[in-house]
């Protein structure tokens, strides 16, 4: 008798059984490191004990993110203010608004205020404030409009494929250096002749940008790119170290 099908097919079942296991489980995996960050942390707000107003401290008294958050741009993490920066102005200021009740208390009692960490990414991810703030990268672009924000919340998902995203194409996100903590700079507020004179204009470009009438955030970063030798790292060990 004749066989119909060559040998190799008695392993056939088998091959697509294990090969559907594989698409299953690799589907599963992809889908929970992309997608669960989103539902899990993009709007977490938790109750402070304070509800300390971001809004009104940045956009109303104009205050720059570095007066609390001073080691932002100078080490790997970045730091809350302690109770003394708070009373620099509310022993003054408010002083009987009860809101600030729990300020006063820790002022007394020289206990810290317990407020709730809001971002935090695993232990054996390596992360650096100041590597991407010194670096044209400002708060906005991880953290969002925190300068209008009553109460602050987490509003990007800060999985690794949304690092990834930036990694692969800072241009979308380079701004100059002293725009940083200004959480509402827009592309269109570069004078063009300025900034090329400041920062050059990539060697591909074939027509002259300063005389243009306005800078898109793809110019502006395609040359700070260039201009400050931008390379993130893409390689795991550059992030799992
Ligand atoms: C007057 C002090 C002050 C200023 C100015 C300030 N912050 Fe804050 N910030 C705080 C305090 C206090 C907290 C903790 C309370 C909270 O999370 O709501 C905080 C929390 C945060 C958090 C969340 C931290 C976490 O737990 O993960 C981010 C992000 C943040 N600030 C960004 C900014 C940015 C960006 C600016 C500038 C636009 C800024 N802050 C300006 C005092 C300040
Ligand atoms: C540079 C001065 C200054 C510093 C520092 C400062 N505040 Fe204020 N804060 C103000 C002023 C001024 C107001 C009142 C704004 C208004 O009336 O619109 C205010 C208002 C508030 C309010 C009341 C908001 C409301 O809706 O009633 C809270 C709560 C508050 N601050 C918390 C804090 C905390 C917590 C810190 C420390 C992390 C802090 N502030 C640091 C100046 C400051
Ligand atoms: C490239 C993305 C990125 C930029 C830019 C960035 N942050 Fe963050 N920020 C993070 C990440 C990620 C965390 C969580 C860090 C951790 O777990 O150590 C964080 C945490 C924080 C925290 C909480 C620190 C703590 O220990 O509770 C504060 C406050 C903060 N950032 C403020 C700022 C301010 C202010 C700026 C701008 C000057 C800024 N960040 C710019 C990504 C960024
Ligand atoms: C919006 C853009 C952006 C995002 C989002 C971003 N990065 Fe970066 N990252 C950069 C830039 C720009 C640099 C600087 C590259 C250079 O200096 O050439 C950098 C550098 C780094 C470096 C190298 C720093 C050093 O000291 O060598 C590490 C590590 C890193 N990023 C980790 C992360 C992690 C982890 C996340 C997500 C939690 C993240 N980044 C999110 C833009 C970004
Ligand atoms: C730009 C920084 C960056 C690079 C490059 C990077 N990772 Fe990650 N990785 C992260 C961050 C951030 C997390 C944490 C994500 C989270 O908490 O949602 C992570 C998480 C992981 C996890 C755990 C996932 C989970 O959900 O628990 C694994 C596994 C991983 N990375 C493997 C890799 C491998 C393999 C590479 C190289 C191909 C790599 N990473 C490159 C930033 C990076």
């Amino acid at each position: 008798m004749a066989n119909f099908f060559p040998r190799w097919t008695n392993w056939l079942p088998l091959k697509i059984a294990v090969c559907g296991v594989v698409i299953v489980c690799g589907l599963t995996a992809a889908t929970w490191y992309y997608v669960t960050p989103k539902y899990t942390r993009v709007g977490y707000q938790p109750i402070q004990p304070v509800p300390f107003p971001h809004d009104i401290h940045v956009s109303q008294l104009g205050m720059d993110c570095r007066y609390c958050h001073s080691f932002v741009d100078v080490a790997a993490h970045s730091n809350l203010p302690n109770t003394q920066v708070c009373m620099n102005c509310h022993t003054q200021v408010q002083k009987d608004n009860p809101k600030l009740e729990p300020v006063r208390a820790s002022w007394k009692s020289g206990q810290p205020i317990e407020w709730v960490q809001l971002h935090r990414t695993p232990d054996y991810v390596y992360y650096d404030h100041s590597a991407h703030v010194n670096r044209g990268i400002s708060c906005a672009s991880c953290h969002g409009q925190v300068n209008h924000m009553p109460v602050v919340y987490h509003a990007k998902p800060h999985s690794m494929a949304w690092c990834l995203e930036c990694h692969r194409h800072p241009e979308n996100f380079l701004r100059p250096e002293t725009q940083i903590t200004n959480l509402d700079w827009k592309p269109d507020w570069e004078k063009p002749a300025e900034f090329v004179a400041k920062y050059g204009q990539p060697k591909d470009a074939a027509d002259d940008w300063s005389k243009k009438e306005k800078l898109t955030q793809l110019e502006i970063g395609r040359t700070l790119k260039e201009r400050w030798n931008i390379q993130p790292p893409l390689s795991c060990q550059g992030c799992h170290r």
